[in-house]
């Protein structure tokens, strides 16, 4: 519970301190247990950590400071052919469900996310969002503060960190610690339950 209710965006990073590669990987390899459509997994993350990178992504957010402040931001991205016949998870759902149970599964994923242009990115997108979501559930659970941001220049960061056609970038997470000597905005309101939940 905590994990959920303890994340805030934060916007301030102190940046002495760090996020290790062993930390990272657990949080990554935590996030990953986030669920997918027929658990096809389409999406890549770029971890942005050197200075260099961390300024050009900093332009491509249009000066958003907690790039450079927080140790690494990570560019999530959604794969809008991650449904096709070349991801590898197919592999494994065809050696769990044999052959002809894949071919079946594979031909629905196809028509349900590769029959139109605004399915694909749908597909992308959603899927990406919910590993997006369970990055900073994740961090959180290890201790770790972050942000998302989707104030960027898309194409830009499309091209400028080698993504392919079938790439999306999808959300920028800030990984880091909150920056004790600043004050965290309070958390906004939220929309009540009997405003947003319809039982029918
Ligand atoms: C999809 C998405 C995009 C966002 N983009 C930005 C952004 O570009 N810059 C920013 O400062 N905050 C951004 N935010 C953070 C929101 O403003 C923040 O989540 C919201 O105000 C609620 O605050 P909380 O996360 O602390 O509860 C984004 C959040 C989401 C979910």
């Amino acid at each position: 519970m905590s994990s959920i209710f303890d994340r805030r965006s934060v916007n301030f990073f102190d940046s002495s301190r760090d996020i290790n590669d062993d930390l990272l990987k657990q949080i990554i390899d935590l996030a990953s247990t986030a669920p997918s459509a027929f658990n096809l997994q389409p999406w890549d993350i770029i971890a942005v950590r050197t200075a260099e990178a961390k300024e050009k992504l900093h332009r491509l957010t249009g000066g958003q400071d907690k790039v450079l402040e927080a140790p690494v931001t990570l560019i999530v991205i959604g794969n809008r052919s991650g449904y096709d016949g070349t991801n590898p998870v197919w592999k494994q759902l065809e050696a769990a469900m044999g052959a002809d149970g894949a071919a079946g599964a594979r031909s629905m994923a196809e028509n349900l996310y590769g029959s139109t242009e605004e399915r694909k990115i749908k597909f992308a997108e959603s899927n990406a969002g919910l590993l997006s979501m369970s990055i900073m559930y994740a961090a959180r659970h290890f201790g770790i503060d972050s942000h998302p941001m989707s104030g960027m220049d898309f194409d830009g960061i499309k091209k400028e960190f080698g993504l392919n056609e079938n790439q999306d970038a999808v959300m920028l997470i800030a990984l880091g610690y909150f920056d004790s000597t600043k004050d965290l905005y309070p958390r906004s309101p939220r929309r009540a339950y009997e405003e947003l939940v319809a039982i029918v």
